[in-house]
Parts: structure tokens; C-alpha cells; sequence
């Protein structure tokens, strides 16, 4: 059995390919080489890899992607129709994307932006007390990011809402299924966090027709994909005094351009796609379990539905 590590940024082999290949015996791993010829691998372990893995490994029987979101295998031409595509389960960055989107939320919220000035100045003030109430979030997704957001922000008290295609969700959070609920969703959101994945369906989703709807005074927390967010539709939004705020991990073009008026907005807050990155401990042993389990011939969790695109 021989596995490609494909990927277009920078993995040290000694931190991936040395300790994913300690938990695999009778396998070969590989680094993928641009210039290399084809190393007749059976299975690829990939992270955004290299237009041209398809076209020259063609007897793969299944790819494993060392991330949540499958849209950028999606984009690459020759990826072969059938080709079963594994993704990552949480490993570790459920519990980050809900540390990120609480933040964002809290920092609002509680005012903490308004003493982080206060303190600039020298000033002893008490804002006036937050009201939970005042702050329902609405959660777009709810696998397993979402879930995890959903149950942080309800922890502690916020009202929560959830959308999904299926309607499924946490015990305890009011869902909201498929297209024809969107709109009611806005209507009881004014923190709307996406946590979708970007697919011919959500490609877009957050445009000023779906974020005109929200609660006055709404905040948007984007750690999806940048393509989900219609970029001018928010910046007139904010300006217009229809939106307040706007926290953005994932842009259209990555990274962020410097001329790019997301950097320098007072209302937007740009962090470089990192609300949530993999363990790689525990990425290299989920990975490796499930390499095990398909090599076994086992039903495996995280199989991307290829006709849904996630
Ligand atoms: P997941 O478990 O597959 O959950 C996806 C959720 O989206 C599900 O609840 C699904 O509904 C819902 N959904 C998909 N298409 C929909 C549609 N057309 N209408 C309504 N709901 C729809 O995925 P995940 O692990 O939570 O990851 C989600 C995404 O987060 C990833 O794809 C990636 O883009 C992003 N991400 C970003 C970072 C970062 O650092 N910024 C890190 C990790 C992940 P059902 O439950 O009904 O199927
Ligand atoms: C990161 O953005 C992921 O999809 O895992």
C-alpha cells in the first residue's frame, strides 16, 4: 500500500509523514513532489494539494483531506468522479471555531471593546449592563462546528438558533430547516455566525438580501469560506448603519489583499484564517484510523457526500 502527502504549502515530513507513517504498518508514505514522476499511490492524504495530483495518480481508491471543507478537491478538474473523498472530524477545532466566535460575540457584548478605549484614555466608566437577551445568535450549519458553537453561546445563556438543510441539531436549540426557513431565521438573529460549507448551494448565502434581514444593529462572524460572504453587500451594509460590527477569518481571495478595504474598516475585525486549526496529533491519529479502517474494508465516518458537495 503507498500513500501521497499532497499538499501546496509547506508540511515538515518529520512532524506528518514520519509520525502518520509510525501508526500505519505495511505502508509506504510519500511526499508528493511537483517535478516527481507518478509513484502509483492507492490512497492520497491531502490538504488544498496540487492541481496535477489527479491527473498523474490515477489508481487512487480514496483521498483523505487533513481539513473540515472539501471545496478546494472540488475545484480541481481532474479529480475522478467516484474517487471517495474522506474528510476530518473536528480533531480539535470545534472547541477553537467556538472560542473564535464567542470573542468576537463577547467582545461586543460585554463592551469589552468599549473599555479597551476607556483604558486608552485613562477613564473609570461602567457602560451599562449587558442583556442577553438583546444578543440572539443564529448559527448557519450546524455539523460539527456549528453544534459545538451553538452549545458554547447557549452555555451561557445567549439565545441560539440553528439552520441546517435537515433541520438536525443539539438537543435544546431551536432549528430551523432547509431554504424556506432561512428567512424566519434572520428575522430572530442579530449575531449571525456561518459555519457552512461552501458549496453551489451556499456558495454567496450572505448578501444583502439574507443579511438585510437580520436584527438591527446585527454582527456577522464569518469562519466559513470567503466565497459564502458577497464582500461590497456587507461593506454597505456597515455603512449604512444597517450592520454593526463584522468579524472575518475566510475571505474570497486568500490571503487578503493589503489594498483591501476589510483591512482598515473601524467595524471589521480580520483575523488570517485561523478561527480554527486541526491538532496535528490529532489529525495524524484520526487520518491514520481511518486509513486503517478503509484498508479493513470498515464503514468509515466523514465520507463527503459527493452529490451534496460536503
Ligand atoms: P459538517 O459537519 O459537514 O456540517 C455542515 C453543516 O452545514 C451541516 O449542519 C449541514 O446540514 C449544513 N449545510 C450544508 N449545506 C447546507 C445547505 N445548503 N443548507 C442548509 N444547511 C446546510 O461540517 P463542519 O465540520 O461543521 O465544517 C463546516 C465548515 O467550516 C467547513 O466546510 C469549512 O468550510 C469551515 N471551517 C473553517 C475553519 C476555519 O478555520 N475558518 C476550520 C474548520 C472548518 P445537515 O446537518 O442537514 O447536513
Ligand atoms: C479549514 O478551514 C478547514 O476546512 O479545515
Amino acid at each position: 500500500m503507498k500513500i501521497v502527502f499532497a499538499t501546496q504549502e509547506q508540511f515538515d515530513p518529520a512532524e506528518w509523514i514520519d509520525p502518520l507513517a509510525a501508526r500505519l504498518a505495511d505502508v509506504e508514505v510519500m511526499m508528493w513532489r511537483d517535478d516527481g514522476p507518478a509513484v502509483g499511490a492507492d490512497i492520497a492524504v491531502v490538504f488544498n494539494p496540487p492541481a496535477a495530483l489527479f491527473e498523474r495518480e490515477r489508481g487512487l481508491r480514496a483521498v483523505f483531506n487533513l481539513g473540515a471543507g472539501v471545496d478546494a478537491l472540488f475545484g480541481l478538474p481532474a479529480l475522478p468522479a467516484g474517487l471517495p473523498i474522506v474528510r476530518l472530524e473536528d480533531a480539535g477545532m470545534a472547541a477553537k471555531m467556538a472560542e473564535y466566535a464567542l470573542h468576537a460575540v463577547v467582545s461586543a457584548s460585554r463592551r469589552f471593546d468599549g473599555y479597551a478605549s476607556l483604558q486608552r484614555e485613562g477613564r473609570w466608566r461602567q457602560l451599562p449592563e449587558i442583556d442577553r437577551s438583546a444578543w440572539p445568535v443564529g448559527i448557519l450549519g450546524m455539523g460539527v462546528m456549528g453544534s459545538r458553537v451553538a452549545k458554547t453561546f447557549a452555555a451561557l445563556d445567549y439565545p441560539v438558533s440553528g439552520w441546517s438543510r435537515s433541520g438536525k441539531g443539539p438537543d435544546g436549540i431551536v432549528m430551523h430547516a432547509g431554504a424556506a426557513a432561512l428567512p424566519d431565521f434572520l428575522a430572530r438573529t442579530r449575531v449571525l455566525v456561518n459555519t457552512l460549507p461552501l458549496t453551489d448551494e451556499t456558495q454567496d448565502i450572505l448578501c444583502r438580501d439574507t443579511l438585510g434581514r437580520l436584527l438591527p444593529d446585527a454582527y456577522l462572524v464569518n469562519v466559513g469560506r470567503g466565497p459564502h460572504l458577497v464582500e461590497e453587500d456587507l461593506l454597505a451594509l456597515l455603512d449604512e448603519g444597517r450592520m454593526a460590527g463584522a468579524t472575518l477569518d475566510v475571505f474570497r481571495t486568500e490571503p487578503l489583499p493589503a489594498d483591501h478595504p476589510f483591512w482598515r474598516h473601524p467595524r471589521v475585525t480580520v483575523t488570517p484564517h485561523v478561527a480554527a486549526i486541526s491538532s496535528r496529533r490529532e489529525t495524524i491519529a484520526q487520518v491514520a484510523e481511518k486509513i486503517r479502517s478503509f484498508m479493513r474494508g470498515e464503514p468509515l465516518t466523514g465520507v463527503v457526500a459527493r452529490d451534496r458537495g460536503y
